[in-house]
C-alpha cells in the first residue's frame, strides 16, 4: 500500500486509542521529523513516548534488520539461542553497572516489569523463602499497562477502572522534593520518603516482601524529579537488611538518556534487577529487557536451573539484531557522553523559564528533563486534574511546523498555561539547538544528519494529587 492509498481520515477496522480523533497517517520519518500522507512534517520532539533516542531513518539500522531477516526468521527460545540474542546480552551487560548482569530479552516495557516481578518471586522460592511475594511500589509512578505492572504503579487515573483486578501491593510515598508528600524540606526531612519503605516492610512483615520497585527517575507520572544522593543508597541498605530485591525500572530513563548508560549509576547503587525498553532499539523494533544481577543468576543456576517465565518472542532474532545495531550506533557516536554534554546546554537554556510565575520546577538529568507547571510558583499549587493543563500547554498530538521555522505554539493565542511553553520553545531556539534552523546540529550532535535528542523530554505534571 502506498502513502496515497491511506484514507485522509481513516474510517476502517483499527480500534484507535481515541475513537473520536482523526489521526494523521504517518508514512515516513527521518531525523527529528515524521511526515504524514499529505506531506506535512511534525517535529517528533520527545521521540514518541521517549523512544526514538538515535533519531528516525538511520540507514544502518534498517540494513542490519534486513541482513538478519535474510539469515533466520524465528526460533523458539526454549529450543535455540541465536547470535543476535547473544550479542545483545553482551552489549547490555557491558553497559550495565559493574558489567555483571544477564539479559532476558522481551518486547515491551510492561513485559520487562512483569518479568522482574516474577523473577523476584522465583528467586526467593529458589532459596526456600516461599512466603516472600509482596512487591512494594511507590505513588506517582508508572510501570506499565499489564495487570502486574499496573499493580505496582501509583498513577491513579490509569489504575482506577481496573482496581478490583489489581494485586494488593503496597505503594509508598514518592521521593519528590518539590512536592514533598510529607511537607518537609531536604535535608532536614531525614529522607522520610526512604524510611517509608522500612515502615511498609514492617507492616507487611519482611518475610512476606520479595522486592521494591522504583523508576530511578520517574517519567510519565511526575516528570523527572531527581532524588537526593542518599535516597537510593538508603533504599539499597534497607532492601539488603531485609533480604528484599531492588528493581530499578529504567524503561524510560535508561539507555543513556541521563548521560550515563543507566540512570541509577548517578547514585552509585547496583540494583538486583533493571528493567529496560524504549531506547534499547530506539523504536526500530519492539524490544525490552530485564537485566538480572549475577548473584541472582547464580541462585537460579544452582537451584532449579529453570526460568519460570516463558514468552513466544523472548530473545527473538529480529528485535535483538535491531537492538544490537542501535547499541553499536550509540557506541560509535559516543551518544551517551554527548547526552551528558548537551544536557548542560539544555538546562542552561531552561534557566530562562525558571522564573516564570507558572513554572514551578525545572529538573532532570542529561537530556531527560521535566518542567512542572503550577498555578502559583510560590505556593506550588498544581492545576486541578480536570484543567488538563498538559493537554492545553503541550500538544497532545504532533503539530505541524511551518517550513519557515516559526513554531505553531508561538503563533497560538497566548493563554496563561501556554505562556511557559511558548517561552520554553523560544529559549531552545535562541540557544542555537533548533533543528529547524540547524539541521546538522541537533541536540544529540551525532553527525551531519538531524537526529532526535536522546530523550529530550518536556512533560508537565499529569498527576497533581494522589
Ligand atoms: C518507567 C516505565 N516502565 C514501564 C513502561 C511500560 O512500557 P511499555 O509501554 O513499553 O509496555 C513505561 C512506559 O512508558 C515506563 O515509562
Amino acid at each position: 500500500m502506498t502513502a496515497r492509498n491511506f484514507p485522509p481520515s481513516p474510517q476502517n477496522s483499527v480500534f484507535y486509542r481515541n475513537l473520536n480523533h482523526t489521526y494523521p497517517v504517518a508514512v515516513r520519518s527521518e531525523g527529528v521529523y515524521i511526515y504524514d500522507a499529505d506531506g506535512k512534517r511534525y517535529l517528533d520532539a520527545s521521540g514518541g513516548a521517549v523512544v526514538v533516542s538515535i533519531g528516525h531513518g538511520v540507514k544502518e539500522i534498517a540494513e542490519a534488520a534486513i541482513s538478519q531477516m535474510d539469515q533466520i526468521t524465528y526460533c523458539h527460545s526454549s529450543q535455540f539461542t541465536n547470535p543476535y540474542q547473544e550479542e545483545l546480552a553482551r552489549l547490555m551487560a557491558d553497559l550495565s553497572p559493574g558489567g555483571s548482569y544477564y539479559l532476558i530479552s522481551l518486547t515491551g516495557g510492561s513485559e520487562a516489569v512483569e518479568a522482574a516481578i516474577k523473577v523476584a518471586r522465583q528467586y526467593h522460592i529458589e532459596r526456600g523463602n516461599v512466603t516472600k511475594h509482596h512487591i512494594i511500589g511507590r505513588q506517582q509512578s508508572y510501570h506499565g499497562s499489564t495487570l502486574g505492572a499496573l499493580s505496582v504503579t501509583g498513577y491513579h487515573s490509569r489504575r482506577e477502572k481496573f482496581l478490583p483486578m489489581l494485586l494488593p501491593f503496597d505503594l509508598i510515598e514518592p521521593c519528590n522534593c518539590y512536592q514533598c508528600p510529607f511537607g518537609k524540606t531536604y535535608p532536614e526531612c531525614g529522607l522520610e520518603c526512604a524510611s517509608a519503605l522500612e515502615a511498609s516492610i514492617q507492616r507487611l512483615g519482611p518475610e512476606n516482601v520479595a522486592a521494591f520497585i522504583a523508576e530511578t527517575l520517574v517519567g510519565t507520572a511526575a516528570a523527572a524529579p531527581v532524588p537526593p544522593l542518599e535516597y537510593f543508597q538508603t533504599i539499597r541498605e534497607i532492601c539488603d537488611r531485609h533480604d528484599i530485591l531492588f528493581i530499578a525500572d529504567e524503561v524510560m530513563c535508561g539507555m543513556g538518556r541521563t548521560g550515563k548508560p543507566f540512570a541509577i549509576e548517578h547514585w552509585g547503587v547496583k540494583p538486583d534487577l533493571i528493567a529496560a525498553g524504549k531506547g534499547m532499539a530506539s523504536g526500530y523494533a519492539p524490544l525490552s529487557g530485564l537485566l538480572v544481577s549475577d548473584h541472582m543468576y547464580m541462585v537460579f543456576k544452582e537451584g532449579s536451573g529453570m526460568l519460570s517465565n516463558g514468552q513466544t518472542f523472548m530473545g527473538n532474532p529480529h528485535s535483538s539484531a535491531v537492538g544490537v545495531a542501535v547499541l553499536r550506533y550509540i557506541q560509535k557516536h559516543d551518544l551517551i557522553s554527548r547526552c551528558a554534554e548537551m544536557g548542560k546546554v539544555l538546562f542552561s537554556e531552561l534557566e530562562r523559564i525558571q522564573n516564570h510565575p507558572l513554572v514551578g520546577d525545572v529538573r532532570g538529568l542529561g537530556l531527560f528533563a521535566g518542567i512542572e507547571i503550577v498555578q502559583d510558583s510560590l505556593t506550588r499549587k498544581p492545576f486541578p486534574r480536570t484543567f488538563r493543563v498538559y493537554r492545553r500547554s503541550l500538544p497532545a498530538r504532533p503539530h505541524p511546523l511551518p517550513r519557515h521555522g516559526r513554531g505553531q505554539l508561538r503563533r497560538r493565542r497566548p493563554s496563561p498555561d501556554r505562556t511557559a511553553v511558548r517561552h520554553y520553545g523560544r529559549g531552545i531556539k535562541r540557544g542555537g539547538i533548533d533543528p529547524e534552523r540547524n539541521p546538522g546540529h541537533c541536540p544529540c550532535g551525532a553527525g551531519e544528519q538531524p537526529r532526535a535528542p536522546a530523550g529530550g523530554f518536556g512533560f508537565l505534571n499529569p498527576l497533581p494529587s494522589r
